[in-house]
């Protein structure tokens, strides 16, 4: 059977893989490479529960064949996040404003979480709505983890200015 081989920075270090063609990032995440913090919920796209960053954009790892993405591409996981400071701050955030119950969405809220703040580091309540639109949680009502988005955004140093 035919392989595809890769050579991608994921969390900051270069990777080498070999999957199937069609395989899908997530599994190659996960599976292949013991990444579990990503989650799969839904596996159609719709719930953000697998979301990672590639090339600074979250995606949905769960419909996005690993083979579309080129040697040199640059992947962020849960894993990778959690160890940069804006990642602990979102974490300890969303603890303190009781945003985690079941905990299922939390890897993919952060990371979506982490992408806004990357680009928008004091986001209004409508940006984080914005920036959180593709992902979902069944327990929360979502209202703490805006809170906690807007607790880590507090804590983290303001934007310099041009
Ligand atoms: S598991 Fe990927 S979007 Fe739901
Ligand atoms: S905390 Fe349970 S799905 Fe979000």
């Amino acid at each position: 059977m035919s392989t595809v081989k890769r050579t991608w920075i994921l969390n900051g270090k270069s990777v080498a893989v070999r999957f199937p063609p069609g395989r899908r990032l997530l599994d190659v995440l996960r599976e292949d490479l013991g990444l579990i913090g990503s989650k799969e919920s839904c596996g159609e796209g719709e719930c953000g529960a697998c979301t990672v960053i590639v090339d600074n954009e979250p995606v949905v790892s769960c419909i996005l064949p690993a083979g579309q993405l080129p040697d040199g591409t640059e992947i962020l996981t849960i894993e990778g996040i959690e160890k940069k400071r804006a990642g602990r701050l979102l974490q300890q955030a969303y603890i303190e404003a009781g945003a985690v119950q079941c905990g299922f969405c939390i890897p993919g809220m952060v990371v979506s979480s982490y992408a806004l703040l990357s680009k928008n580091p004091k986001p209004s309540v409508k940006a984080i709505r914005e920036g959180l639109a593709g992902n979902l949680c069944r327990c929360t009502g979502y209202t703490k983890i805006i809170a906690a988005v807007k607790l880590a955004a507090s804590r983290l140093p303001a934007p310099k200015r041009k």
